[in-house]
């Protein structure tokens, strides 16, 4: 950083692990000063005070809809329009299902008479206030013609397909050797079913949109992880040019995957504003967020896992059955991580889909691996078992520096040290090696672990910076900060990159009229953004040396540009230099302006990319209530460069604590007779609270990987959540000799097998 080395012209090291400094947007959203979608009269919109719209959703999940009772919400108090089937504008028909980019899609929104899932808007009420309009919205009356519905996994599991790709573009397919006659001969053999529930999001910021005309084009204010996909969405479901669509979204309060789609509030919010000639905005409740929204699929996932008595493995499959939409074709990659986690010569994987009538499934953090690796990792914990072996040595017996499935080494790897030394600070030495025998009174206690695992990409990122004459720096680019630190990372690479404070620099994003991004997601956004705007710094450093040796009134005039580089929001060269704005201002009175881009074509080839890590957890399981309680969890993570130790430290302890609420509470059931999920609140879906969390501890190793991409990042923000729900199933099962194979492990589970209280070992 500032304090840092001179940053030469050709040789801008950041550092390897960067400084934990705090959020540059932290003072903004601790004082409200952070504006979200749902707010106005921001700095950006002065407007009249919009109307306000209500959703009515379907109550079915399949059928037509017959009629529409909408006279007393047209004659309420304040309503100014009714939107329904009736009289919706057309809109262009949803998909297409093989869209390069599905976040992309046109999705219409009472574009006809059928409803596909439960929650599909019926109608939208659109008002002064938003009580009248909800008042109005509830006073509607809708009779459908009801189909009857599929929705329940297991039972239909029987019709489950192949489909052609899975998410990120993989085969749902893999097989390296003969994974069954591997098995079929392998001295130790593990063959058991996992399966995890469905899961929602519950992100604190629900989904909503403000959309302001002006003449042909429409603003749309609104919380999204991919301004760029979700302007070309809009602008293909409304058949409009996409540059009469901008999409803005400043602030946003957690994604997690469920804001990579766009939703009816977008849609709506623009067909209303344009028929009312008003600017309109609606929120999703938190009840239809359950159901309008995507949530990650139910699994059940079968693993059969062979190995020699000495822990080697001979043969791994993993096959998966996941749910999708039935007018969807989205397949979580389950198998990911038995992929390509550990050696072994016989891998067998296989994702069939089932297509039924709930809502769509799509990305929810780490989307394959973070309920893979249950499977896996449960599975390779009953294995150690099997052979009494440990089940770090386990992991550490079957390493690899090469991608079993690609027979491609990893760019980087450290799995190996992430257990040895996550073993060694968590105590594990101390586990008790025989399962159910550590008891404090009524508590049974227990040590697990798993490894971590994330592929990593880079996708395609432009940004632009701006010096201006007062030495300030200004960084543009269509990125997001769904929560995870973007502003401040970007704020650290462009100050680093330039050799400025970060006080220097102010970035700028969530505006499709800044240069394009992949946004937010798939861990890839910190590496592919921030490659962006370090090239963007780089171009900006070569346009300033080249103006300073040529200018006559630069002290650096005539300088070799070799010997030029940037410190203390200086350019200087063999003891001479001068203020970057200085400079600036002589080349450009409106300030120097450089473009920087990154390509996903540049990945390395021939090469597998991924972070790794591992988790320890600790915990205590009541013989009694089957009660279990986490005490401490322990992640030790390589990811490559270190952007901000805390930024990335909040990132992984929100994956580890998310893996703790899947192993332990996290459920939604579906309730087949009307196609909902039951538990569509926050009363009734269960998170952990700060109650439920007892210590979690994060730390990285140092890592280079300087073939990745050029900043040498790589993704950390889903990686706490892989792994980490099998380190709690498998330290539950270290506590008490129960092994839950259906997560999440709820006492009602534990209970019928916990000993008798008299009977637990002292
Ligand atoms: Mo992530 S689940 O790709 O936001």
């Amino acid at each position: 950083m500032a304090d840092g080395d001179p940053k030469g012209l050709h040789e801008p090291q950041l550092a390897p692990i960067g400084p934990g400094i705090d959020r540059v947007d932290g003072r903004l959203k601790v004082t409200g000063h952070a504006t979200y979608a749902y707010e106005y009269g921001s700095d950006e919109y002065h407007g009249p005070e919009p109307l306000v719209g209500f959703i009515v959703p379907a109550t079915i999940a399949r059928g037509r809809i017959v009629s529409i009772d909408s006279h007393a919400a047209e004659t309420a108090p304040g309503v100014r329009l009714v939107l329904t089937h009736a009289n919706a504008p057309p809109q262009a028909p949803w998909g297409p299902l093989d869209a390069e980019d599905r976040f992309a899609r046109a999705q219409p929104v009472l574009g006809n008479d059928l409803v596909r899932e439960y929650g599909d808007p019926v109608a939208f009420v659109v008002a002064d206030t938003f009580e009248q309009a909800r008042a109005a919205a509830l006073s509607i009356a809708v009779t459908y013609d009801r189909e009857p519905i599929e929705v329940d996994l297991p039972p239909s599991v029987s019709d489950a397909k192949l489909l052609g790709k899975m998410d990120g573009g993989e085969k749902p397919q893999s097989a390296v050797g003969d994974a069954a006659a591997a098995f079929a001969r392998a001295p130790v053999r593990i063959d058991v079913r996992y399966d995890t529930p469905y899961q929602n999001h519950a992100q604190m910021e629900p989904h909503a949109s403000l959309a302001v005309w002006d003449g042909p084009r429409v603003t749309i204010w609104c919380s999204s992880q991919m301004v760029d996909s979700h302007r070309a969405g809009v602008a293909a479901t409304l058949q409009m040019s996409k540059s009469n669509v901008r999409t803005v979204s400043r602030y946003i309060g957690g994604g997690f995957g469920g804001k990579l789609p766009y939703f009816s509030d977008q849609i709506l919010a623009a067909l209303a504003a344009k028929q009312l000639g008003k600017p309109v905005k609606v929120a999703l409740t938190r009840q239809q967020m359950f159901h309008l929204t995507t949530h990650r699929t139910q699994t059940f996932q079968h693993l059969q896992v062979g190995a020699a008595r000495d822990g080697a493995l001979q043969s791994l499959s993993h096959d998966a059955f996941v749910q999708t939409a039935r007018y969807d074709n989205f397949v979580e990659n389950v198998a990911q991580p038995t992929r390509g986690l550990y050696a072994c010569p016989n891998i067998s994987t296989l994702h069939k889909v089932v297509k039924l009538d709930l809502p769509r499934s799509d990305s929810m953090r780490a989307p394959g691996d973070a309920v893979g690796s249950i499977g896996l990792e449960c599975a390779l914990d009953e294995l150690a078992a099997a052979i009494d072996m440990d089940p770090v040595k386990l992991r550490l017996r079957n390493d690899t520096m090469v991608d079993p499935t690609r027979h491609e080494p990893y760019t980087s790897r450290k799995l190996a040290e992430c257990l040895t030394e996550g073993a060694a600070r968590f105590g594990w030495d101390k586990r008790p090696t025989r399962p159910g025998t550590l008891r404090e009174g009524e508590w049974l206690t227990g040590y697990g672990m798993a490894s971590a695992f994330r592929g990593n990409m880079l996708r395609n990122a432009s940004a632009q910076i701006t010096l201006a004459p007062d030495g300030h720096l200004t960084v543009r680019l269509a990125m997001t900060d769904i929560g995870t630190g973007s502003y401040t990372i970007l704020t650290q690479i462009a100050a680093e990159s330039m050799g400025v404070d970060p006080s220097q620099v102010t970035v700028l994003m969530g505006d499709t009229d800044f240069p394009p991004t992949a946004g937010s997601g798939g861990s890839f956004g910190a590496e592919t953004s921030g490659s962006a705007v370090f090239r963007a710094c780089e171009s900006l450093r070569a346009a300033l040396a080249q103006a300073a040796v040529a200018d006559s009134a630069s002290p650096l005039h005539g300088a070799a540009i070799e010997t030029i580089s940037f410190e203390g929001g200086r350019i200087v060269a063999g003891g001479q230099g001068e203020m970057l704005g200085a400079l600036a201002g002589r080349m450009s009175p409106g300030g120097v302006v450089a473009k920087g881009q990154v390509s996903k074509t540049e990945a390395p080839k021939g090469k597998t990319e991924a972070s790794f890590g591992a988790h320890f957890a600790e915990v205590a399981v009541n013989a009694i209530t089957g009660e279990v309680r986490m005490r401490r969890m322990l992640g030790v993570f390589a990811v490559g460069r270190v952007l901000n130790a805390k930024t990335l430290s909040s990132q992984l302890m929100g994956g580890m604590i998310w893996g703790l609420s899947s192993a332990l509470t996290e459920e939604n059931v579906v309730d087949t007779r009307f196609g909902d999920f039951a538990n569509h609140d926050l009363a009734n879906y269960h998170v952990p609270i700060q109650a439920d969390v007892g210590s979690v501890e994060v730390h990285f190793l140092q890592e280079q990987d300087p073939e990745v991409n050029p900043i040498g990042v790589k993704g950390g923000g889903e990686l706490g959540i892989c792994g980490s729900a099998a380190a709690i199933g498998n330290a539950v099962y270290n506590a008490t000799g129960i092994r839950v194979r259906s997560f999440p492990i709820s006492p009602d589970k534990l209970l019928p097998h916990l000993p008798a209280l008299s009977f637990v070992r002292v």
